[in-house]
């Protein structure tokens, strides 16, 4: 069925956040190395921006790479920095065609340098689209991401231009590398694991959760319109009761 006649226009998310997994196992169950699941993997980015793009969706936030998949062994970090690069390279013209601007979050010092440059000049060529927010999450991990904002208030304190007791939750958001970037309502993980790997744990406080057993290669637009179309179908409830989300009128 197309998206038309399932999504309701009025109840989209703001944000979608994806765990982008199981490149290596789609590979592998082909008889290929990982590299190639990782290289198919473009296609499943290309697809879930499109799909993000064209419903109207305003943040996009795809895991990349964690702070964690430094450890994997080093062929595989190459080539996945490689692909980073010719992707980015690749595809800028059409981010700017579609209106679409790239942030990114995490620990991009890490990163050699051509693939931060490439990184760097893409997210200004793209600066002034005011559509679709594509945010990476590139040598990322969340609790990487809140050591360095508990580092940079207590420098604060220690300066004196912060108190203890200014700290609030909102103090904290905006320490933080998604300061910008409103809370995913949806996360989606694929692969079929059902874990969230140290990803954004302060902001997916209130999100809603889908796992997808679908590989990362194998995912497509139809693949996003059935978690649009689900998370359409929860009730988010922020701690209160069902009544008082949807109270009875009489
Ligand atoms: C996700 O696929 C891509 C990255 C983590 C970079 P994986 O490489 O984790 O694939 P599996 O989970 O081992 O199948
Ligand atoms: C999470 O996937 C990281 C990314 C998708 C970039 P992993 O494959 O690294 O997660 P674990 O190790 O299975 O938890
Ligand atoms: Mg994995």
């Amino acid at each position: 069925m197309i998206w038309e006649e399932r999504i309701d226009r009025s109840k989209l998310p703001d944000h979608v956040a994806i765990i982008m997994d199981g490149n290596g196992r789609w590979a592998q169950e082909r008889g290929y190395n990982r590299i190639y699941g990782h290289q198919h993997g473009v296609d499943s980015v290309r697809e879930a921006t499109e799909a993000a793009a064209e419903l109207g969706i305003k943040y996009l936030t795809l895991y990349a790479f964690s702070t964690e998949n430094w450890n994997r062994p080093s062929d595989e970090v190459e080539a996945l920095m490689g692909l980073l690069v010719d992707t980015i390279e690749k595809e800028t013209p059409t981010l700017n065609k579609n209106n679409v601007r790239l942030l990114a979050i995490g620990d991009l010092a890490r990163l050699p340098q051509p693939t931060r440059e490439k990184f760097e000049r893409c997210m200004a060529d793209t600066a002034s689209n005011t559509g679709l927010r594509l945010v990476l999450a590139i040598s990322y991990s969340s609790r990487w991401e809140i050591t360095a904002a508990m580092k940079q208030m207590a420098a604060e304190v220690a300066a004196g231009k912060l108190t203890p007791e200014q700290i609030s939750e909102q103090v904290v958001a905006a320490h933080l590398n998604t300061k910008d970037i409103p809370d995913p309502d949806l996360l989606i993980r694929t692969s079929g694991e059902q874990r969230i790997s140290n990803f954004l744990l302060w902001q997916l406080a209130y999100s809603e959760l889908f796992f997808t057993k679908v590989n990362w290669p194998d995912f497509r637009k139809e693949q996003f319109y059935d978690a649009i179309f689900a998370y359409q179908h929860r009730e988010r409830r922020y701690g209160k009761t069902s009544a008082q989300i949807t109270p009875k009128h009489d």
